[in-house]
């Protein structure tokens, strides 16, 4: 973000180039032509930690898959961190996501002098934040994994909401047998499950993390800080973006097209060059990802488990 002062924060705005006295707060790189947002632009779990410029102007669009407990902690970080006093907010809602009711929501929370702005399918309701916000306390759950009892917020779209996913609960098993390392890193690393169970469990002392979704990572920072495991965590889709550690593992992201697919395991496969590499997919998928590492000349260790299977590959040339 640039040091001048913003006259308008846009938060989760549609992809266009913003105006010059815009600063924006991105959720996702999925939707970035690359993985670090341009100069103006900060990461939402940065944001959340940080007390940046206010500006005079808010321009949110709250992202429809992610539910309306999303907007609440959304409020919250344009009351607390980017509405100077006298802001004008406005919030940029398709029909389906039930813009009347999302008010009613805003209203019951403080917010106040709304006008209404319809056009075609879009709502935009403007009005003004109130003087403080209260951070709403995310979903959580508690699990045990391997001899370590913990407890994970885990909300807001971001995978697995109620319970560690099978996959995972197999990959830290065969993980949490690995020879201790310094650090481990977690190439998509969600509310950071398998990072802190790690190190947790005694297998890392620290972990790197990426995600390409922010929301995820601030979850991660969270649950790491929480849980008493240090984490750095990036926001990018390539897994190189962290630097070459002794033991990778990730649960492999398999709703992603066939390119960025390619891509994750094409920096999955660098990855191993230089220490473990230990990913989990379901069964069913088993082959596809297998042929991956096969075509690169590694050597595969395989441990299925009733629906997952763990692949291991060691580093070296
Ligand atoms: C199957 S989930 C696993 C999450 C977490 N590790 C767990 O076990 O609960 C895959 C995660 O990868 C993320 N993801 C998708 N594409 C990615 C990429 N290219 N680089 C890093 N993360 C990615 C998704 O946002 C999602 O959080």
């Amino acid at each position: 973000m640039g040091n001048t002062q913003p006259r308008r924060w846009q938060v989760a705005a549609p992809l266009t180039e913003p105006a010059r006295d815009t600063s924006r707060v991105e959720l996702a790189a999925s939707h970035l032509s690359h993985g670090s947002p341009a100069g103006r632009c900060s990461w939402f779990h940065e944001v959340m930690e940080t007390t940046p410029a206010t500006a005079d102007a808010v321009d949110v669009w709250p992202p429809a898959y992610r539910g309306k407990a999303l907007v609440k902690v959304l409020a919250w970080l344009v009351t607390e961190r980017l509405a100077g006093q006298d802001a004008w907010v406005t919030w940029h809602m398709d029909k389906q996501q039930g813009p009347d009711s999302i008010g009613r929501m805003l209203e019951g929370l403080g917010w106040t002098e709304f006008s209404r702005r319809r056009e075609l399918r879009m709502t935009h309701l403007r009005g003004r934040p109130p003087a403080t916000a209260e951070l709403p306390q995310a979903a959580e759950f508690s699990a045990r994994i391997g001899a370590t009892d913990l407890v994970f917020e885990a909300d807001y779209g971001v995978f697995s909401p109620r319970s560690v996913d099978d996959g995972t609960a197999l990959l830290a098993e065969v993980a949490l047998a690995e020879k201790p390392v310094q650090t481990v890193a977690d190439i998509g690393v969600g509310y950071g499950p398998l990072a802190i169970a790690l190190v947790r469990g005694g297998v890392a002392t620290d972990a790197v993390a990426t995600d390409i979704d922010s929301v995820a990572l601030w979850l991660a920072r969270r649950n790491a800080v929480r849980n008493g495991v240090t984490m750095t965590v990036t926001c990018d889709p390539d897994p190189l973006a962290v630097p070459p550690t002794a033991l990778t593992v990730c649960n492999v992201p398999t709703h992603i097209d066939a390119a960025q697919s390619r891509a994750l395991m094409s920096g999955l496969i660098t990855r191993s060059r230089s220490g473990r590499l230990l990913i989990v997919v379901h069964r069913s998928l088993e082959g596809r990802y297998a042929a991956h590492l096969k075509n690169a000349g590694l050597d595969i260790e395989r441990h299925p488990g009733p629906a997952h299977t763990v692949l291991a590959v060691t580093g070296g040339e």
